[in-house]
This record gives structure tokens, sequence and C-alpha cells, in this order.
């Protein structure tokens, strides 16, 4: 219990046994301006436009792009755990927990390194098994997720060794990790997470590739390919902002929509997840995600024109599969919303709208694909009249079970 006066110093007792409580007193290192709307009529809307400044910040120090290098003290200092970890295992909760299917496939595919990835609230039940050479990876933008810290708490007792990535400072799961690399994204006030994500990638790519180039997984010149698209990503993050606009009109048309399908394929898949999450946590259209090839599994029974599907058609990565799953939508009604690369003319013709997206390497998509998807559930829910930055039911932070 804190009791605060005006004038006076917090005083804090243990409400079991009314002892003190000296408090840990932590200047923040914020200004008003920082925690202002910045002229936006939302923090998610400001928070969205934020994300190229988020990723240089995320990278910044960590990315030497004219050096050809990826410095990281608290991977540089625990390299061999990392060149020697059997399996990686991410535990976290929501988008994050997206992000971390996105470092799936980006330590699979970069560094060759077997990765599981576990919502915490089932990992800390589960009983699971960690073994000794497993590292374990916890995402939480606050830092105070209690599932993802009990997650953590679980599989020290186990004698794992865990890297925590967050953005707050100080926080629980920081203090809690036996080292982690912090995203610096900035206080992300929306309850909606947009810049955590793809700051979240970015670190989690900043350490896939240089485990991918010290394992030999990838040469040095295709290293150095990564390091310099990677620097380029903020610069077409900024591209894909400027169709704020053309989404706005794509949002109005579909705003009353009772359902949403998201489909994308290999690392644009989670992007599908964390797209229908934005959509139905902030304008609670119900909304799914899955891999494009599940819908003949299942999902194509709901396609009629009722229906709007958001496609990422993106130019890489199983582009012809994707597109024929266009097709097969496209047969029975359905309403084509397509993410797809800048100067795409195939899905541009069957497709009912079209957001493009500039080229970049299919392990950097996600940091761009996520963007329209983004902006298109905050014009949406503006349109609803819903609280966006508030939506009913959240908190930013889920300390409580
Ligand atoms: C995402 O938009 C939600 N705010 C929610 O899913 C969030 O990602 C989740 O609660 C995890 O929060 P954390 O990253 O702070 O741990």
């Amino acid at each position: 219990m804190a009791i605060i006066k005006l004038g006076e110093d917090i005083r804090i007792r243990k409400i079991q046994d009314n002892t003190e409580v000296v408090p840990d007193i932590q200047q923040l290192k914020l200004n008003l301006e920082q925690i202002e709307k910045g002229g936006y009529d939302h923090f998610m809307l400001k928070e969205i436009h934020e994300q190229p400044q988020s990723i240089v910040d995320a990278y910044r120090g960590r990315l030497l792009a004219s050096k050809g290098i990826i410095k990281m003290g608290s991977v540089d200092n625990n390299i061999s755990r990392f060149l020697n970890a059997n399996r990686i295992v991410i535990v976290a909760c929501g988008t994050s927990w997206h992000a971390g299917l996105v470092a799936e496939y980006l330590f699979e595919d970069l560094a060759r390194i077997p990765v599981e990835v576990e919502y915490a609230s089932e990992f800390r039940y589960r009983n699971p098994i960690i073994n000794t050479n497993d590292i374990v990876i916890a995402i939480s933008q606050s830092g105070e997720t209690a599932d993802t810290l009990a997650a953590i708490k679980l599989a020290k007792s186990k004698g794992a060794f865990v890297f925590g990535v967050c953005n707050v400072v100080g926080s629980s799961i920081a203090r809690e990790t036996d080292t982690g690399a912090y995203t610096h994204a900035g206080p992300e006030i929306g309850v909606a997470s947009t810049k955590a994500f793809t700051t979240q990638i970015t670190v989690l790519a900043l350490i896939a590739l240089k485990l991918g180039n010290l394992k030999g997984e990838l040469s040095n010149s295709k290293f150095n390919h990564y390091i310099q698209e990677l620097s380029l990503i903020p610069g077409k993050v900024e591209e894909v902002l400027k169709m704020d606009k053309e989404i706005e009109k794509i949002a109005a048309i579909y705003k009353d929509a009772p359902n949403c399908l998201y489909l994308g394929r290999g690392f644009n898949f989670p992007v599908a997840l964390e797209g229908a999450l934005k959509l139905k946590e902030i304008s609670y259209i119900h909304a799914e995600g899955y891999p494009a090839a599940e819908m003949k599994h299942g999902p194509i029974a709901l396609i009629d024109e009722h229906m709007p599907v958001v496609v990422i058609a993106t130019k890489k990565g199983h582009y012809d599969k994707v597109v024929s799953n266009i097709q097969e939508i496209k047969a029975r009604n359905g309403k084509i919303i397509a993410i797809i690369t800048k100067g795409d003319t195939i899905v541009r013709d069957i497709a009912d709208h079209v957001i493009e997206i500039p080229e970049t390497e299919e392990a950097f998509v996600p940091l761009l694909s996520t963007i329209p998807l983004q902006l298109l559930s905050y014009y949406i829910a503006v349109m609803r009249g819903c609280n966006v930055d508030q939506p009913r039911n959240l908190a930013k932070s889920v300390t409580v079970e």
C-alpha cells in the first residue's frame, strides 16, 4: 500500500504486516512531448507513424552497416551459449507472441537454430521439458506481463538461460531475465501494440543475423547484404506510411464487416495473426489469421460476398501459391484486400483492393507488411467510434492471470 501526500515523500507499507517498504525510485527519462500525442488524434496513430524512428532506435549502436557488423553486448557476452544452443524456446503473449513466431522463421532460416514458440500462459502450467543448453527468449513490451514473468521463473527453475527482449527499462521481466536487449521503441501508450512489434522483430533479426554469420550459415557477403537491407527498412516503412489515406478509403468500405479473415504464408503467417489481433482488439470485429494454405482444411467454407479477406501476397515466399489461394477465394465471391509488392500487376488484376509495399528481403517483409494492417485496423476502429487507445476490456499490461 502506497501513501502519497502532496509535498511529502511516498510511503509504502506491506498490507499483510504493515512493515515499511523502502521504495526504489527511478527517474523516468521521458519528456512531456514524448508522452503527448504529438499532433495525432490518438497515441496509436502516433506510434504507428513513429516506427521508422523506433526501428532506427532499436538498431542504433547495434547495426553498424558501414563496418558490416552487428554488435550486441548481451549476446556477445554469452556468445558460446548462443552458438552451442540446441534449441531456442520463445515465451510471450499476444503481439509479442506473434513477434516470437516471426523470430522462429528468422532463427531457423538465417541461423539454422531450432525454435519453439510457446504461449507463456500455457508454458507456465505445462511442466515443459527444458534442457540445460536451451536458450529461452522472453518477449514483452511492458516487461510486466504476469504469464511471461511466471514462464521465465519456471524456465530458470529448470536451469535455463533466459534472454529478455523488453521495451520498458527496469521492468520486472528485464530484471528477472539473465540478460537481454531493450527494443528502445520509446513509450507505447496505445493498448494495441504497434511499434513494439516491429522493434521486437528488429532486435530478434539482429540476433539471428549475427548468429547465422558466426555459425557459418550466412556467408559474409550475404550477411553484409542483409545488414545493408535492414538499414534501408526505416525508409521503406516511411514509404508504406504514405499509403495512409488510401488505406483509410479501404477501411471505410469494410468498417461494418461482421468478420474478417487474414491470410499469409511463411514469414507473413505471423503477420496475418497480428493483423487479425489488431482488428479485433480495437474495432471489436471478429477476425482470424490463418496460414493461407490452411483455407482448404475448413475455413474456406466461411467465404462468401460478406467475408473480406486480407491476404499478404508479397512477391517473396510462395507467391504463386498465395495467388492461387486468392483465386480460390475470388471464385467463391470473397472480397480480397491484398498487400502486394510494389509493381505487382498479377494480384492487382484479381484483388478487389491492393496496398503496395516496397520490395525487401523475405526475412524483413514482416517489418513492412504489418504497417498497412495496423493502419487498416486503426481507421476501421475510428470509423466505428471505438476507443482506439483504450479498447474495452483491455489493459496495456496484463499483470494478472
Ligand atoms: C497487443 O496489441 C495487445 N496489447 C496484447 O496482446 C499484448 O501484446 C500482450 O498483452 C503482451 O504484452 P507485453 O508485450 O507487454 O508482454
